[in-house]
């Protein structure tokens, strides 16, 4: 028996990953805070599939509560998918919001996620198997496009996933970074947006799905909304041309006077 544990299980992608992963007849542990919304959902899904569910209220900005998802990301039923999904966006700009607004993102969006990796990793390399995926986004790729830290926090969450990968591959745990685009969540009234100004955007169950599809090919990063794949990996061999250069002892001839 597989058991998942899902952050930010409440609303959103992460509703649809409760969804999608109890289809497979996974039992879960589904966190957020909004305990009503997840035990409706934990209630369904129960029904559907005849899984077990724990519904674990949580905020993760919290450290005594975070604490204690990580204690059961440590406990048994051992966790072998650990779904990173929590998140939130900041409406303003760097200038403009307050310093304790961006410190909580920065809890959410990057310490809490890689809190609970440590949490759920140690037991997958004993085990020789487990999970990690990590929600990140396109605005890792464009932080052009997005005021702020939100991007930042992203980008952190892609290159963590990178990094961690090659760690803990050979020990049989996979990693998997999803970088969704626009997605149809309550994510932007959330932060103070409105989802009905952002042309293009897909909807969750699309978003998932596809994502889906990444994690069974055991695909490193996904994202959905690129068309050819041939352009992610155009962009993986620049990077990897780039980096020959960095290991050369002297500055490069432009910044020698
Ligand atoms: N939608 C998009 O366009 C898009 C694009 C790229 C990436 N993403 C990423 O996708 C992930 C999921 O977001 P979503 O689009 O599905 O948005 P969403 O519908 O707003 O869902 C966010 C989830 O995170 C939970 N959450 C928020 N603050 C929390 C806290 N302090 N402690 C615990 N849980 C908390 C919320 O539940 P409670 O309120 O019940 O706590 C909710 O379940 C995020 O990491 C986001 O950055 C979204």
């Amino acid at each position: 028996m597989t058991t998942t544990l899902i952050t930010g299980a409440s609303s959103g992608i992460g509703a649809v990953y409760a969804r999608r992963f109890a289809a497979r007849g996974h039992d879960l542990v589904l966190v957020a805070r909004a305990t009503d919304r997840l035990d409706v959902l934990a209630e369904e899904l129960r029904k559907a599939h005849g899984v077990t569910i724990e519904v674990l209220t949580a905020d993760l900005t919290e450290a005594a509560q975070l604490d204690a998802v990580a204690q059961r990301l440590r406990a048994q039923p051992a966790i072998d998918i650990l779904v990173n999904n929590a998140g939130a966006g900041l409406a303003n700009g760097f200038v403009q919001a307050p310093v304790a607004d961006m410190q909580k993102l920065l809890k959410l969006n990057v310490e809490a996620p890689t809190v609970l990796a440590a949490a759920a990793v140690g037991g997958m390399i004993k085990r020789g198997s487990g999970s990690i995926i990590n929600v990140a986004s396109v605005l890792a790729l464009l932080p052009e496009y997005s005021q702020g830290i939100y991007a930042a926090t992203k980008s952190y969450m892609l290159t963590f996933s990178q990094s961690l990968a090659v760690e803990v591959n050979p020990q049989g745990v996979y990693i998997q970074a999803v970088l969704p685009a626009a997605t149809r969540t309550e994510i932007y009234e959330r932060s103070g947006g409105d989802i009905s100004k952002v042309p293009d955007v897909m909807e969750v169950d699309d978003l998932v799905d596809a994502a889906l599809v990444g994690f069974d090919r055991k695909e490193l990063v996904t994202i959905p909304p690129v068309p050819e794949v041939s352009a992610w990996e155009d962009f993986e061999q620049a990077r990897g041309t780039l980096a020959q250069g960095f290991s050369n002892s002297q500055p490069a001839a432009r910044y020698r006077a």
